[in-house]
């Protein structure tokens, strides 16, 4: 009987938490353990795409996951302890796209105390003088996503909607598509590209101020150089890759939820904004840190040449792995640089 009615108890109670966190607030229970885990911070965020890039930094034996509360699961994340080269690091994965990413960052940066914030992965190439499987660390990010497409017929004298009240702005620039015809016009017309509006920790509360390009931390970018001459591996199995894979900090990354495979787009995006690394995360996690003001850096391997072009036939397929690994090596070597912490 006893038994019977501890049992009754845990199933009302696990019932009971299942009901509090289906709505999304913060439970008794998370909360304790939230704050028992930064009692031992503040920690280094690592963010991750997807389980393409998370599971192979699960599986290295760089991390070493905190024994006795190696999870907690928050708000359909799960948020993972432990150490990579004596740094405390809580490890989250987002999931695809800039809405996921900002949204699992805040949850990161706002629930648990952190010293600064890593994000790596894979990403689209637009650099034709890189490799599959380099990877870049850019100086800047942004969000390119963020449009105000012009009605047919108007030119780049015409206001844009909304453009007089602050909403939209004609200082960055366009794509227009008539460029990319290959016979008559196009009543696509423009896309101009917008700076995001942000809402700063140090700012007013409902005031907006605006950021297009965001720079990465400038003392993380400084160690990252010391990375420039890592060995990374050539070859999958006996495929190899035309020379060995490099560590470059490049000038710029641009992310926006749109996979890009497509040539056009991808010189384009070149061309406009000397990006290299295209993505669908960097810019939001770099969003969401440059408004709370915490430092970070993007660590991302490029997989493939975005909208092909590449002698390597069918690279993403063959050398994804072997550029989600590169990522993961190179975080790790750079979570080394940090200056240790004895415990
Ligand atoms: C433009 O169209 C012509 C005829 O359809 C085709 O031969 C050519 O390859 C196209 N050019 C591009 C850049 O796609
Ligand atoms: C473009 O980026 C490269 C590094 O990736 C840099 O050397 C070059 O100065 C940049 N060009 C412009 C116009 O900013
Ligand atoms: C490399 O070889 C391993 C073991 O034979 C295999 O599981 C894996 O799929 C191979 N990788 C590629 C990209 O072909």
């Amino acid at each position: 009987m006893g038994y019977f009615l501890i049992g009754l108890l845990v199933v009302i109670l696990s019932i009971g938490n299942i009901i509090e966190e289906a709505n999304g607030e913060i439970s008794p229970r998370a909360l304790s353990q939230i704050e028992r885990m930064n009692k031992r911070g503040p920690y280094l965020g690592v963010v991750a795409p997807n389980n393409f890039e998370l599971n192979p930094l699960l599986a290295s034996q760089a991390y070493v996951p905190y024994p006795s509360l190696p999870f907690i699961d928050f708000a359909g994340r799960r948020f993972r302890f432990g150490k990579i080269s004596n740094q405390r690091v809580v490890i989250v994965m987002t999931g695809l796209g800039m809405v996921n990413a900002g949204v699992t960052t805040q949850l990161l940066v706002s629930l648990f105390r952190l010293k600064g914030v890593l994000h790596y992965g894979i990403a689209g190439n637009a650099d034709v003088n890189l490799e599959v499987g380099d990877v870049t660390i850019p100086r800047f990010w942004a969000h390119s996503g963020l449009w105000n497409w012009q009605r047919y017929g108007d030119g780049i004298d015409n206001e844009l909607s909304l453009e007089a009240g602050g909403d939209y702005t004609r200082e960055i620039g366009y794509l227009h598509f008539s460029k990319f015809n290959n016979r008559s016009d196009n009543l696509l017309n423009r896309i101009w590209y917008q700076p995001e509006e942000i809402f700063p920790v140090t700012g007013t509360p409902e005031v907006r101020e605006h950021v297009f390009w965001i720079p990465v931390d400038k003392s993380y970018l400084d160690l990252a150089r010391q990375l420039e001459d890592t060995k990374l591996p050539q070859c999958v199995n006996t495929t190899c890759l035309p020379r060995p894979p490099k560590v470059t900090i490049v000038d710029r990354g641009v992310s926006a939820s749109v996979f890009v495979d497509n040539a056009a787009y991808r010189t384009f995006l070149r061309t406009k904004f000397n990006a290299t690394a295209i993505e669908m995360e960097g810019a939001a996690v770099a969003l969401v840190c440059h408004q709370q003001r915490l430092p970070f850096v993007v660590i991302r391997a490029l997989s493939d040449l975005a909208g092909g072009g590449s002698d390597i036939s069918n690279e993403a397929n063959l050398f994804g792995s072997l550029a989600a690994q590169n990522s993961v090596d190179v975080l790790v070597k750079f979570v080394g640089l940090l200056s240790p912490r004895k415990t």
